[in-house]
């Protein structure tokens, strides 16, 4: 199987399956307790169908959004996520240069394996630089200069990670950052001898936004789970969020809003973005699918914050369903970090082409030339499924 087989995210995911020591696939494709919450992010979507408009004169169709003051070529973000550079060695500058060459807006993690300024200087597309609120306040303040200095478009504070997900499979597997290579584990990495010789011979591991100030994920192993119950600040709360909109100064996104009485507090604070999102059903297990709550939050707050739906997205059409139930726009991980694993940035740039080949394609089909024209006239739900109106 190689990179021109890859005809959907799932394919990607075969082929990253292949690519990667299973400790670290697993790390990328698990969830929390029983995954009920991953799988719920995707099936969502289907339980909800599309009404296309006919004979619209669809000659070509427009996809971009505007995102938190900035172009999107697509109603797509890339999501932040962590350790990059383990997936393939190519990292987070795979994902800023195919985000770059479609004229997407991307994020990097606080736990990203390549640093702020060097991610700052290398693209002009929209990016924004994930937040993870550190019981380390100083540390916490310097990450916040160091955006302001790289001129990162928007911050986003992750609220739904005080405490690490029970992912059972890390358990399982030992996975730490960096890798520990134990007895049992060294097999799953000499199995797959190419990951092996780039992780060993290319630039070494690190986690350039945090070594600053902490040890532990560079100098120390630790699981991930591990690293956001010890380093994190549980007691995190609004008045903490509001400070740092403050202290940044610009674009803010809250990542994490699940009710609609939280993102009408995000309005309250005033955020610009929120995104709905359950972490990829990472951290909290049994959480509702964020499409599944994204009506209900439109209706409460809609037109006052922008809207971004993350989680499960794997096809084009599932960008449709968001975005005509009101979303601003829609965000995932998985969906780039299979084909980065699979391939390095040619893989993310196919995963993206055909994203953006399948939402052109439905927008055509859907008698839409804009994005602007979608809207919930065009989805019915399914009997004895969430409802939409
Ligand atoms: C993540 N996610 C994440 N979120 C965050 O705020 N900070 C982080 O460091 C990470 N790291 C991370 C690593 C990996 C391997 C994954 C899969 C996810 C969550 C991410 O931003 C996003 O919310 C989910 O990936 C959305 O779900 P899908 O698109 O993967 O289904
Ligand atoms: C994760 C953390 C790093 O989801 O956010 O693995």
């Amino acid at each position: 199987m190689n990179l021109s087989d890859c005809h959907n995210i799932d394919d990607f995911r075969r082929l990253a399956k292949r690519r990667l020591p299973w400790p670290v696939f697993d790390y990328i494709d698990g969830g929390a307790d029983d995954e009920i919450a991953m799988r719920r992010n995707t099936d969502a979507f289907a339980d909800c169908d599309l009404v296309p408009n006919v004979l619209a004169g669809v000659a070509s169709t427009d996809a971009s959004v505007t995102v938190m003051g900035r172009q999107s070529a697509l109603p797509l973000m890339l999501s932040p996520t962590a350790l990059q550079r383990l997936f393939h060695w190519e990292g987070e500058r795979a994902i800023a240069r195919a985000a770059e060459k479609f004229g997407l807006w991307f994020g990097i993690s606080s736990l990203s394996t390549v640093s702020i300024e060097e991610i700052g200087a290398m693209v002009t597309t929209p990016k924004l630089f994930q937040f993870y609120y550190h019981r380390d306040r100083s540390l916490n303040r310097a990450m916040v200069e160091r955006c302001k200095a790289a001129n990162f478009d928007a911050v986003a504070l992750t609220v739904d990670t005080i405490v690490g997900g029970k992912r059972e499979r890390c358990a399982r597997s030992g996975f730490t950052s960096p890798p520990r290579f134990t007895v049992s584990s060294a097999l799953s990495y000499a199995a797959k001898p190419a990951w092996a010789l780039n992780y060993l011979l290319r630039e070494k591991f690190a986690l350039p936004n945090l070594d600053t100030h902490v040890q532990e994920g560079t100098g120390k192993p630790i699981s991930i789970a591990d690293y956001s119950s010890s380093m994190l600040e549980p007691g995190l709360d609004w008045k903490m969020a509001e400070q740092l909109r403050d202290d940044w100064g610009g674009a803010f996104c809250l990542k994490g809003i699940m009710s609609a009485a939280d993102a009408r507090r995000a309005v309250e604070i005033g955020a610009d973005a929120i995104m709905i999102s359950n972490h990829g059903g990472r951290q909290l297990d049994g959480s509702r699918a964020p499409f599944d709550q994204l009506t209900e939050i439109v209706d409460a707050v809609g037109g006052e914050v922008e809207i971004i739906c993350d989680g499960g997205v794997r096809r084009g059409t599932h960008v449709l369903k968001a975005l005509s139930a009101g979303a601003t726009c829609a965000s995932g991980g998985r969906l780039y970090l299979y084909a980065l694993a699979a391939a390095g940035q040619a893989g993310v740039e196919r995963a993206i082409g055909l994203l953006k080949d399948e939402i052109e394609r439905g927008m055509t089909l859907m008698g839409a030339s804009s994005v602007g024209q979608l809207n919930r006239d065009h989805l019915r739900w399914r009997q004895g499924a969430v409802t939409g109106t």
